[in-house]
C-alpha cells in the first residue's frame, strides 16, 4: 500500500495539517510520499478567490505527474470562497491521470466549517467529470495563524476510515 499526499498551501497552514497527517501515516508503517503542488505563481486575494469560485484553472508546475504507483491519493487545499483551489482543480483536471483512482479530501479554512457541504457537492461533481472515485469521509480543519481552532479530534478518524473503508 502506498500514498501520495499531495497539498496546495499558500500561507502554510495546509501544510501543517498535511505534515501531520503524513506523520500519523507513516507512524502506521504505511509508506506515503508528501509533495507539494507548486503554483507558477499565487494569485493575490481576488483572483484567487474569483478562480477557485468559478472552479477554474491555475497553472502548476507538477505537470504530466505519474500516480499509478499509489493505491490512494490524499489532496489537501485551502477553502478558497467556499471551494477547493484553483491548483487542486488543476491537479485533478490536467495533471493526472484520475481514472479509478481512490482520492480522499482534506481541507483547511479560515471561517466556521458550514461550508463542508458546498465543497463536498463539488468534489462528487469532480469525481464524475474525472472519473475517481471520492472516499466518503472529509475533514476540514479551522485554522487561524498556523493555529488549529477546531476540528483537530476529526484527523484519527479521517486516516482510520482510509485504510478501513
Ligand atoms: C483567496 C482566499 C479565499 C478564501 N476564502 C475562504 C472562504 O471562503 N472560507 C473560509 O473559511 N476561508 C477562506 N479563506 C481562508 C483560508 O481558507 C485559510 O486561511 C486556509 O487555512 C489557508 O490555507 P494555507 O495557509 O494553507 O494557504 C480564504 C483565503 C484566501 C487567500
Amino acid at each position: 500500500m502506498k500514498v501520495g499526499l499531495f497539498y496546495y498551501s499558500k500561507t502554510g497552514n495546509t501544510k501543517k495539517i498535511a505534515s501531520m497527517i503524513e506523520q500519523k501515516i507513516k507512524a502506521n508503517k504505511i509508506n506515503i510520499d508528501l509533495i507539494e503542488i507548486q503554483p507558477i505563481k499565487h494569485p493575490g486575494f481576488i483572483k484567487g478567490a474569483y478562480t477557485a469560485y468559478r472552479e477554474k484553472d491555475l497553472p502548476i508546475k507538477n505537470q504530466d505527474l505519474d500516480v499509478k504507483q499509489y493505491d490512494l491519493l490524499i489532496l489537501g487545499s485551502p477553502v478558497w470562497a467556499g471551494k477547493p483551489v484553483p491548483f487542486i482543480h488543476t491537479f485533478l483536471h490536467k495533471s493526472i491521470n484520475t481514472i479509478g483512482k481512490k482520492v480522499a479530501f482534506f481541507f483547511t479554512s479560515g471561517g466556521e466549517l458550514e461550508k463542508t457541504r458546498l465543497v463536498q457537492d463539488i468534489l462528487k461533481k469532480w469525481s464524475k467529470e474525472k472519473d475517481f472515485q471520492m472516499k466518503k469521509n472529509m475533514l476540514i480543519i479551522q485554522m487561524k495563524k498556523g493555529d488549529i481552532v477546531s476540528g483537530e479530534k476529526r484527523i484519527n478518524g479521517f486516516i482510520m476510515d482510509l485504510f478501513t473503508k
